[in-house]
């Protein structure tokens, strides 16, 4: 059996140089190879990914999607059955947020037309781009010449924006939810810009919808005209506005179930009947999505009482027999919050294998909080519920009817509620030792938290010297990282502590920025994925996605070993602008120092390093390098000196999203 993680862990590593370079830098000792990259297939006879534009759409559906982001590790035993501590086999299942236009067709996306009148032409670019949104699953295994995928696997799903999927919780079965493919608000088609992710204790998959919003079409001056007062009120809060991102619901003719009217909220059908048409398209996605792995026919539940936002991930709390479950949950955009939801039910260890309908006991039924934090250190979670915090039918802003009303517009409860407007809440991660609950806040700008509206958990406004762009880098343009502890321990409770663990800055930054005094081994910007190592118990993993430093550095990966909430002395932040004065970060945590925080991976030009999973003992650790070279001109395509990646397959190669597998050369744990 492999030895045990060491008590005191300390990091194990030498730090890796920031860098510019279009390689993956992983410290020495340590071996990272490309597992699973964009269009690999997924079924047998399916041909390998010819990488130029011309692989047929109609296979997208059995290949690997773009833009791989969270994941998690399922092991599994012999009788493929799910065994958390399995170290050489399992289904790893992740998800593919968004895509990369230009590289995926023959000459980038082909449009006619100008303005609102831009439309989509070509029917397999749009299909393509369907399939390449949405969730993989696949069974990956260590062999003689390490880790692969297994190509002809019975687990292996693709699921996506075509995939039908249930809705269960309190907005299931509502009027709200109601389109012309589900006259009775039942079930939808498809998941969409599935960010980071979450799990069950029953051993299933939480993909969560980030920034679905954009994908919809919605020209105001062509609105629906039987919107209600309040249907209005809620495009506006979340954001459905536009031509629709990818233009999908441009294409015509349509087909016979509407696979890109779908997209359209206009559709304007004559009838004031939501039956009849997709005006209700938008509030069909913005959910915490549950897929059970090792049924690959499982048809996937939208699980509505975790509530609708821009939903980053669903990080599961303390697993306790006899106690609640909880999932702690950040709604990425400027100004949103930080939420939980706590199950009704008390956590029975025989559920563990009990797939969807575990998730229906648990998931179904609960409450949903959102964050207050105060400026003395101490915080609140306010409940969205229907009577209660302002959430009532005589709000000024949003007249709440019913349960369901609340949990599709929870952002509207929550404002309702008075919680606390957060730097973009990125993942939310549980150190496995302590029960304390970490929160990325990855950044923002001066027009979403000028200085008069910094406060103690978001205390940050300077300016980040960014060469000529720097007037777009004022505000908090490094991010954060805050934490909290639930009062007593206790998951459930209504109460409290906090504290801000790290704020990312330049190593050469003046130490009024660099407030947790980073150097060169351990500087970074704009925090995005976290998680704690569930093997090394206590090993914190954290990510970025950062466009304020790229000046210097490309995206990375960092290992840290944190404290606890309230660990660093109280500091007041000094006004370096000369203007308003700041707010007080209440308790800034202490600096790290290179032995808490060490940089272990940078990875190529122009990507984001996100998701992140083990092997059951510790010693794979599987890492995301999403969209390399993402912001190529289309222009570029024809020369590919030109493209700002050629990132994993070298030479004249597209660049693809893929996915990491890193081992230690002495077969050690990760990171230590
Ligand atoms: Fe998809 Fe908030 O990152
Ligand atoms: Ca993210
Ligand atoms: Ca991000
Ligand atoms: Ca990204």
């Amino acid at each position: 059996a492999p030895a045990p993680a060491p008590a005191a862990p300390k990091l194990g590593f030498a730090a890796v140089s920031k860098s510019l370079a279009d390689v993956v830098s992983v410290p020495a000792g340590y071996t990272a190879t490309v597992l699973y990259r964009l269009g690999d297939p997924i079924a047998s006879g399916v041909p390998a990914y010819a990488n130029d534009g011309t692989d047929a759409a109609a296979t997208f559906d059995r290949r690997a999607g773009d833009h791989h982001d969270g994941m998690t590790f399922f092991g599994m035993d012999a009788s493929n059955t799910w065994s958390p501590s399995a170290a050489a086999r399992g289904l790893l299942a992740m998800n593919h947020e968004a895509i990369t236009p230009v590289f995926l067709h023959p000459t980038g996306q082909t449009t006619t037309g100008i303005g609102n009148a831009q439309v989509r032409t070509v029917a397999d670019e749009v299909l393509r781009e369907f399939y390449l949104h949405g969730v993989s699953v696949i069974e990956v295994g260590k062999g003689a010449s390490g880790w692969t995928y297994k190509q002809d696997s019975a687990f292996n799903r693709r699921v996506h924006t075509l995939t039908e999927m249930r809705f269960s919780g309190p907005a299931a079965g509502t009027g709200s939810l109601v389109t012309k493919f589900s006259p009775d608000g039942s079930k939808t088609r498809g998941t969409l810009n599935n960010c980071a992710n979450g799990s069950t204790p029953w051993g299933t998959y939480l993909t969560c919808e980030e920034n679905w919003a954009g994908y919809f079409r919605r020209i105001a001056v062509t609105d629906n005209p039987n919107r209600s007062a309040k249907e209005l009120a809620s495009f506006s809060r979340y954001g459905v506005a536009g031509t629709g991102r990818e233009l999908w619901a441009t294409f015509t003719p349509d087909t016979a179930d509407n696979l890109y009217g779908r997209w359209n909220t206009e559709v304007i059908s004559g009838a004031a009947n939501a039956a009849a048409d997709y005006r209700n398209g938008a509030n069909t996605y913005g959910w915490v999505v549950e897929i059970d792995p090792f049924t690959p026919g499982s048809t996937p539940k939208k699980r509505t009482a975790l509530g609708r936002m821009g939903h980053e991930g669903a990080c599961l709390g303390p697993v306790v027999a006899g106690k609640p479950l909880v999932w702690y949950m950040g709604d990425d955009s400027r100004n949103e919050y930080i939420y939980k939801f706590v199950s009704t039910k008390n956590w029975d260890p025989a559920d563990v294998g009990g797939g969807l309908a575990a998730g229906d006991k648990y998931m179904d039924d609960g409450r949903l909080y959102v964050a207050k934090f105060n400026a003395d250190g101490t915080g609140a979670w306010l409940e969205l519920k229907l009577g209660v915090n302002g959430i009532t039918a005589s709000n000024p802003a949003y007249a709440f009817a019913d349960a369901a009303d609340v949990v599709i517009n929870a952002r509207l409860a929550a404002d309702a509620a008075g919680a606390t407007k957060m730097d973009r809440p990125e993942w939310t991660a549980v150190n496995p030792k302590t029960g304390e609950v970490y929160v990325t806040l990855t950044n923002t700008n001066a027009a979403a938290r000028p200085i008069t509206a910094t406060d103690a958990a978001n205390p940050r406004f300077y300016n980040d010297p960014k060469g000529a762009a720097a007037m777009a880098q004022i505000g908090n343009p490094n991010g954060h990282v805050v934490r909290f502890a639930d009062a007593g321990g206790d998951p459930a409770a209504l109460s409290f502590t906090w504290d801000v663990y790290l704020f990312g800055a330049r190593a050469t930054a003046s130490a009024d920025v660099n407030l947790s005094g980073l150097v060169a081994d351990n500087d970074f910007s704009s925090p995005d994925g976290m998680w704690f190592s569930q093997a090394t118990r206590g090993l914190l993993w954290l990510e970025t996605d950062d466009g304020a430093y790229t000046d210097v550095t490309n995206c990375m990966l960092l290992a840290a070993l944190p404290g606890q909430v309230g660990d660093g002395a109280a500091r007041t932040l000094t006004n370096v602008d000369g203007a308003t004065t700041r707010q007080q970060a209440t308790f800034v945590g202490k600096a790290p120092g290179t032995d808490g925080l060490r940089r272990f991976l940078v990875g190529p030009k122009d990507c984001e390093i996100t998701g992140i999973a083990e092997s059951g003992d510790g010693r794979a650790l599987f890492v995301n390098i999403q969209h390399p070279g993402e912001t190529t001109p289309v222009a570029n395509l024809a020369n590919p000196a030109l493209f700002g990646s050629h990132w994993p397959d070298g030479g004249n190669a597209r660049p693809r999203s893929a996915t990491l597998v890193i081992t230690k050369d002495d077969g050690g744990l990760i990171g230590l």
